[in-house]
């Protein structure tokens, strides 16, 4: 086990009503709120409405901008850092999933930044302050509401770059349950295949003595697994909705990746594909990990059986290890197809072939992941294994 610092600084409230807590709660982000939100299904809801009340009910004054599209655009975090400077922001209440929430975390360091704010995401600067984000989570997905992270994109360049810092973890998340009664079956499926790719990330090391870590993968993987058909048959089953947006937050606030190197070569490169094509984060991560596992599996060729043998019950066979490790990536790419997830790129509705660019963009720090350090013959195969 390798060493390591770690801090989840994050009140979580969880459970049905969870966002009345915003009364209480909403004085952590000082005497001026930005109400960040997204496209309108928070109007649509009604959560709009109650949100604004309970801001009323504990006496904040609030301004706010809707809006937030899902790959969040640098463009808007920029207007948003203007209205804040000019209306004395102090916190930023983000409503909505892990756009609005990554977008609210963007704002919240570029508020108090002398410079641009997409020097924190290019690698030129790192944060040293941040305006506190408080969220009220609708969608158990990426995870931002728990994690240290926030992914921006910028459209003129096609560029989608991740920051991260424990001084952007939330002070407050909400996570009622029954507000994501009204998610598609598909975003329900991104979500699933975000969160289970958030603990493979981690999961595929070449770190060895992490058993206590990989048990606690295992299980969020097998949770999920097991309880996403619930939500599917039955959109407004709570204890599954419950376990699922749990499980997105464990998935992701690091807990399941301490003391190992984690390897994130498939968000990487599905970062790419939302970069050049605007598609769901999740169904991009479907149609991708599969095709990474599938190409490095032999790079650790134990880690892979262990995949397989523990998380998708297939027997071990001696001498047949490569076997067991191509079933379990089979029965992995089955179940997400079970829930109605595209596994290759045809079905993503990717069908031209822009691969030299995307790998050529992905390489920009040079070689990257953790079970085999990628060149960019491996991104161009590795799109090239996912088209059907
Ligand atoms: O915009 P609205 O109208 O709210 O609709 C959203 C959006 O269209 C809708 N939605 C959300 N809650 C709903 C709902 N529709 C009905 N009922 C509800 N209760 O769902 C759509 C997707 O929302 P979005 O926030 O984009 O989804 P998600 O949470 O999957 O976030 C994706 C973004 O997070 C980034 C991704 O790259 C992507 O940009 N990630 C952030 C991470 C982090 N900060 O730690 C880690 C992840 O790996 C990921 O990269
Ligand atoms: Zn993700």
């Amino acid at each position: 086990m390798l060493d390591f610092k770690f801090i989840s600084p994050t009140q979580f409230v969880f459970g049905r009503n969870a966002e009345e807590a915003l009364v209480s709660e909403s004085s952590k982000l000082g005497g001026k709120i930005l109400l960040h939100y997204g496209g309108g299904s928070i109007k649509k809801s009604g959560l709009y409405d109650r949100v604004k009340s309970y801001l009323a009910e504990a006496g904040a004054d609030f301004v706010e901008l809707g809006g937030v599209k899902p790959n969040p655009s640098l463009f808007m975090v920029r207007q948003a850092i203007d209205l804040c400077r000019t209306e004395g922001v102090t916190g930023i209440l983000a409503v909505g999933g892990g756009s609005v929430i990554d977008s609210a975390k963007a704002i919240a360091i570029g508020v108090p930044f002398q410079g641009d704010v997409w020097d924190f995401y290019t690698g030129k600067a790192d944060a040293q302050e941040a305006l506190p984000v408080g969220i009220i989570l609708t969608i158990p997905a990426a995870g931002s509401e728990g994690s240290n992270g926030s992914v921006i994109t910028d459209e003129e360049t096609r560029s989608k770059f991740a920051y991260g810092s424990d001084i952007i973890r939330p002070v407050f998340s909400l996570m009622n349950p029954e507000l994501t009664y009204t998610l598609s079956a598909y975003q329900t499926g991104c979500g699933v295949v975000d969160m289970i790719s958030h603990v493979m990330e981690r999961y595929f090391t070449n770190t060895e003595n992490v058993d206590l870590t990989d048990r606690l993968g295992e299980a969020v993987m097998r949770s999920v697994i097991d309880i996403a058909p619930r939500v599917f048959a039955n959109p407004e089953d709570y204890e599954a909705r419950a376990e699922l947006m749990w499980a997105s937050t464990i998935a992701h606030t690091d807990i399941v990746g301490l003391g190992r190197n984690d390897n994130w070569a498939s968000h990487q490169i599905e970062h790419e594909l939302s970069a050049q094509y605007d598609v769901a984060h999740g169904a991009g991560l479907s149609v991708v990990f599969p095709a990474w596992m599938t190409h490095v599996r032999k790079e650790n060729l134990p880690r892979f059986v262990q995949f397989a043998t523990r998380v998708w019950n297939i027997d071990y066979i001696a001498g047949r290890e490569d076997e067991v490790a191509l079933e379990g990536i089979r029965r992995h790419k089955a179940f997400y197809e079970s829930i109605g997830m595209p596994t290759s790129l045809s079905a993503l509705g990717v069908t031209d072939n822009r691969y030299d660019i995307m790998a050529e963009k992905a390489m920009r720090d040079g070689p990257f992941g953790e079970i085999k350090a990628l060149n960019k013959e491996d991104v161009v195969a590795i799109y090239t294994l996912a088209e059907s």
